[in-house]
């Protein structure tokens, strides 16, 4: 190795200042700059290890605009030239004050706790950099990709038509699903090529059904194709909060009436709420009744698929005709890992461009594959690396085992009758995720007292938890995703935040009174 370029500062070798713009190429990661980008990652770290240990909640409670503030006199003009003065900054503007996941006081959205395999991929697979457009930029990493992806359509049900590919997270993936069903509608139905012609003059009579608490993807993504969110008809739930199969039968009976064209059909396998599953095989019955595809959204429940307690509630995914598995939720991925999954590989076929300079048509996919013409980015990242190495070190059933691990926590605490007198509960849990509200002793304080524990609880930092609204009134969630918190500790937790409503609820009626004085 060539060490000329390096000086020694404090035992390490660090890279010269930049001080001569020839020696800034020192920076470049190859194998003469590996030693120094070794020593960077221990001292990168070191200060990762001191944020873990020395920190007691997930959250400092940070108000943006203090933090607003030291970004204000920051100027990215003038270089530090240093690693460690540049990680010492970052202590201030982003270590200190960032939410951290992995400490099991945090059960607000659907950020795992994430297993450090994966996070080893994550250093490596952005050090060599792969992409995964093409064999020729890629080779084994498309290998590696393409065995996980015939892995989860295994563990799905599907048979060996059926293929998929790596995306940044379920958003993504649901884009691709009813992109793909509103283009082989108009092609099977309306012999309209939406790929070469765009979109069909019977444009504004497509539609869409979904679940009233499906995720706001699908709304986001019918807008994206030009459907416009007019395309979705939202479908009653029942009392678990799950799509109601007669429901849809009878909206897909009205819009045949109406002369509408439904094309799509999109299911919840794990609501982002409630975490409620929907009736997919009676759902799929439908579909098939109606000859209209149907997409299964388990971005959460996909983690269903490696649990060998319950996998028997994503029962009927095996029927859907395209699916979306988020890693980052439920495998205990880092962001983002997630992926999409079609029944039948020729679907793919309508999103496929063959460019001369990159995948022309006239190369063997066996020879090269290559996986751009299943996706709907071209430069891509390696993340399937991080479930590869978490699977091989690791195994599915410890991960499928830390995932029946917060369903039965969710479930104990539903069942734990002494929170029940301070709290009601929407629903009983079928995840990990739990929608409730603290029960104020005059009901119309309910909102107001609820939406004040949960900024109260941010901004003191030690718990965070989620609000959602549900038919207009204001509810707290928890979603439980990390595996090393027990029952007691969340029982605890309840006890805090229902002394804290408590006491914002005497707050709130004292200030009441006063007002009418
Ligand atoms: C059910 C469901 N689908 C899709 C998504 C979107 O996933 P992502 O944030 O990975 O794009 C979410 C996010 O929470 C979700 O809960």
């Amino acid at each position: 190795m060539e060490m000329s370029n390096y000086s020694v500062i404090n035992d390490v070798f660090e890279p010269p200042l930049a001080v001569n713009p020839s020696l800034q190429a020192n920076f470049i990661l190859n194998d003469q700059s590996i030693a120094a980008f070794k020593s960077r990652v221990v001292d990168g770290l070191s200060v990762l290890s001191q944020q873990f240990e020395n920190r007691a909640k997930p959250f400092s409670g940070i108000a943006a605009e203090q933090l607003r503030e030291l970004f204000s006199c920051l100027s990215l003009e003038q270089p530090l030239h240093s690693f460690s003065a540049a990680l010492d900054e970052l202590k201030s503007l982003y270590f200190n004050d960032a939410v951290y996941f992995h400490d099991g006081q945090y059960m607000a959205h659907l950020n795992c706790p994430i297993v450090y395999p994966a996070v080893i991929a994550e250093l490596l697979l952005a050090a060599i950099n792969s992409s995964m457009d093409t064999w020729d930029q890629s080779a084994g990493a498309t290998l590696i990709e393409q065995k996980l992806i015939n892995w989860t359509c295994q563990k799905i049900g599907f048979d060996d038509h059926a293929d998929g590919i790596f995306t940044s997270g379920g958003t993504q993936s649901n884009l691709m699903g009813l992109m793909l069903a509103r283009d082989n509608f108009c092609f099977q139905n309306l012999a309209h090529n939406v790929r070469t012609q765009g979109l069909p003059a019977q444009a504004d009579k497509l539609r869409v059904m979904t679940s009233k608490h499906a995720h706001f993807s699908v709304q986001k993504s019918l807008a994206l194709l030009g459907l416009g969110f007019q395309s979705v008809i939202a479908i009653d739930s029942d009392a678990q909060y799950r799509m109601c199969p007669q429901a849809l039968e009878r909206a897909l009976q009205v819009a045949q009436e109406r002369a509408e064209l439904p094309f799509a059909i999109v299911a919840t396998a794990g609501t982002t709420d409630f975490g409620s599953i929907d009736n997919l095989t009676a759902i799929a019955a439908v579909a098939r009744r109606f000859n209209v595809w149907l997409h299964v959204d388990a971005a959460y429940g996909g983690g269903l698929l490696i649990s060998n307690q319950h996998r028997q509630r994503i029962n009927g995914i095996e029927l859907a005709d395209s699916v979306t598995i988020d890693f980052h939720k439920t495998f205990f991925q880092p962001v983002s890992c997630g992926a999409f999954f079609l029944r039948d590989r020729k679907n793919f076929n309508y999103l496929t461009y063959h460019a001369d300079y990159l995948n022309p048509a006239n190369q063997d996919p066996e020879e090269r594959p290559n996986l751009v013409n299943k996706s709907i980015q071209t430069t891509r990242r390696f993340d399937a690396l991080k479930l590869w190495l978490s699977l091989r070190v690791i195994g599915a059933d410890v991960l499928g085992g830390y995932f029946d691990q917060v369903i039965n926590l969710a479930a104990e605490l539903y069942q734990t009758k002494t929170l029940h007198q301070d709290f009601e509960f929407l629903h009983h849990p079928e995840l990990s995720a739990l929608v409730f509200r603290y029960r104020c002793s005059d009901d119309s304080l309910n909102c107001h007292v609820n939406e004040a524990v949960r900024k109260k609880l941010f901004t003191e930092g030690d718990i965070i938890i989620a609000g959602t609204k549900v038919d207009g009134e204001s509810y707290l969630k928890v979603t439980l995703l990390n595996p090393n918190v027990d029952s007691q500790q969340l029982i605890a937790r309840f006890g805090a935040i229902s002394a804290m409503a408590k006491q914002l609820e005497q707050e709130c009626v004292a200030s009441v009174g006063e007002s009418h004085d």
